[in-house]
């Protein structure tokens, strides 16, 4: 299914994150220091996927009736939502379990773009109906998040 206009911006996001998901990759796989790859997680945790899941549920999850809100797809979206928020302190710290807390980030980023472009925003856009899809677009491109990180180390190449 091709993706609304009125949510084309979170697509745009989901590709930057899968981008990041690539160099986190790619840096272990080269044997980058898991210390510098781990804050790179951080950093994009804070500065990007975090106000990007506040803009999926001010501007998504907040339209729909509390009914809706039980559908499966939304329910994972908010449990998925919450697990990135605990993992963040296990990305800082130190220890043997760096790389497997990290391959862990990788896999539920990937999975959470995955539910989001063929079962949370299918939903959504079947249920918000075109005025409130509307409504949500003027909030997702006043909230949009550009994608240049501000991080000069680039320990993937
Ligand atoms: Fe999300
Ligand atoms: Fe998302």
């Amino acid at each position: 299914m091709k993706r609304s206009e009125q949510l084309k911006k979170l697509s745009w996001e989901h590709h930057d994150a899968l981008k990041f998901a690539r160099h986190i990759r790619k840096g272990l796989e080269q044997g980058s220091d898991p210390a510098v790859i781990g804050a790179y997680a951080l950093h994009v945790t804070e500065k990007f996927l975090e106000p990007h899941f506040r803009l999926e549920e001010q501007a998504l999850v907040s339209r729909l009736t509390e009914a809706q809100r039980q559908e499966p797809s939304v329910q994972q979206v908010l449990e998925e939502h919450r697990r990135f928020r605990a993992m963040k302190e296990g990305l800082r710290q130190a220890g043997a379990d760096r790389v497997p807390r990290l391959e862990q980030f990788l896999s539920l980023l990937k999975a959470h773009v995955n539910l989001e472009e063929k079962g949370f925003f299918p939903f959504i856009e079947q249920t918000l109906g075109p005025e409130g899809l509307e409504r949500a677009r003027v909030e997702i491109d006043r909230g949009h998040i550009p994608g240049d990180l501000d991080w000069a180390q680039r320990f993937w190449e």
